[in-house]
């Protein structure tokens, strides 16, 4: 048997015609760059995120990316965020001459430890970026009542959680911004690049749109240096045909994240822990493991896909040395990079799949044990 880690073909296979049929509309009206299809996906975004406004844009990094030049955050200026992230959390902070200030992780969700931020406030510190790691929120009330103390903005790097919710609340409603990736392999992935804003404040929504159009406030009158960040309106497309399948497709994680957590309990593979105020979207399950690269090993022998989100802390990069960070400084996240490992939990994985990849992860661990007791003989 072979699992993938994604079978983005399988989705394909059940929604093709729909698909083409959308391409093939936009294709049609040669209307390439916005129009129609582009402000009907915002206006859906928005709603299904209570927001207000939604930009689309041409990734999620170009969403983090406009979301900072939008707040006017800039050389001089610091940004707290987590050190075990994706990159483009933090690449955005530099390329925009800001400073990044990590913070470590709660080790349970892998996701910014509020009761670090507020010791590394200082007068620099514009906003506070907390990502939304493998489909579950971070914990919001307290960064909320930070930034509201403190005066500084709430980035949401929700690119993993779009309809995730906290308390209720969802992704990208609570902070200042919110910000989603249809990188592919989201739970809502274009067929390329793309991404969103969303926002309950007018004044940003407005400079959001014109700073994703070269600043343009009208033709070739550039009010401000922005940047070609648009969302394509075949992309647009592609997602207006998959966002009535998106709760079913995340339902569907849950569902396999349940089996996965049922046959764990009680061994050494530690699963996931979601928040009980929260609701995951199973972006990514994401186990802790012992001896994780002789069970990789054993996962290639048995045609089992994975991968290890994120093998390098933030803090850790090359690129970042110049902050003068070192190993120690953060301990948990540098902990769960040599631990993590994520297994395949896409929806259309089927009761045989699952049971497979559960089955080829507990053996491993029997056979290590067996050696053990055989070596202790
Ligand atoms: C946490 C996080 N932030 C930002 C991004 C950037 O999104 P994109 O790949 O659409 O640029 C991603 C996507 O991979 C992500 O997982």
């Amino acid at each position: 048997m072979q699992v993938p880690l994604l079978d983005l073909k399988a989705q394909y296979a059940k929604i093709k015609n729909d698909v083409l049929a959308a391409v093939s509309e936009v294709l049609e009206s040669q209307q390439c760059i916005g129009g129609p299809k582009v402000a009907e996906l915002e206006e859906k975004i928005a709603s299904l995120s209570d927001c207000k406004f939604a930009v689309g844009m041409s990734s999620g990094t170009d969403a983090i990316l406009n979301s900072l030049m939008s707040l006017e955050i800039g050389p001089g200026d610091e940004v707290i965020t987590t050190a075990f992230t994706f990159f483009s959390t933090v690449s955005s902070i530099v390329r925009i001459g800001a400073k990044p200030v990590f913070v470590d992780i709660d080790p349970k969700t892998f996701n910014i430890n509020p009761q670090f931020i507020e010791s590394l406030i200082t007068e620099k510190t514009k906003a506070i970026m907390p990502v939304h790691l493998f489909g579950q929120m971070a914990d919001m009330d307290p960064i909320m009542e930070i930034a509201a103390k403190h005066n500084l903005a709430v980035i949401e790097d929700a690119a993993q959680s779009i309809t995730s919710t906290y308390k209720g609340r969802k992704a990208g409603s609570i902070g200042t911004v919110g910000c989603f990736s249809f990188f592919p392999s989201k739970n809502l992935g274009g067929a390329g690049d793309g991404g969103m804003v969303v926002t309950n404040n007018e004044h940003l929504y407005n400079r959001l749109k014109i700073i994703r159009n070269h600043g343009e406030s009208s033709k070739y009158h550039h009010k401000y240096v922005g940047g070609n960040f648009r969302l394509d309106a075949i992309q647009a497309a592609v997602l207006l045909v998959k966002l009535p399948y998106l709760d079913s497709w995340s339902e569907a994680r849950r569902h396999n994240a349940a089996f996965y957590d049922e046959r764990f309990a009680g061994t050494v593979v530690k699963t996931p822990y979601i928040s009980p105020d929260c609701v995951s979207i199973y972006n990514q399950y994401v186990i802790r493991v012992p001896k994780r690269d002789e069970l990789i090993e054993h996962l290639k022998e048995k045609n089992i896909g994975h991968a290890i989100y994120y093998p390098r802390p933030m803090h850790l990069q090359e690129c970042f040395e110049y902050l003068d960070y070192k190993e120690g400084d953060f301990p948990k996240s540098e902990k769960a990079a040599k631990e993590v490992l994520a297994i395949p939990i896409y929806p259309e994985l089927t009761a045989e799949m699952k049971n497979y990849v559960g089955d080829s992860i507990l053996s491993f661990y029997s056979k290590q044990m067996h050696n053990y007791y055989k070596m202790c003989s």
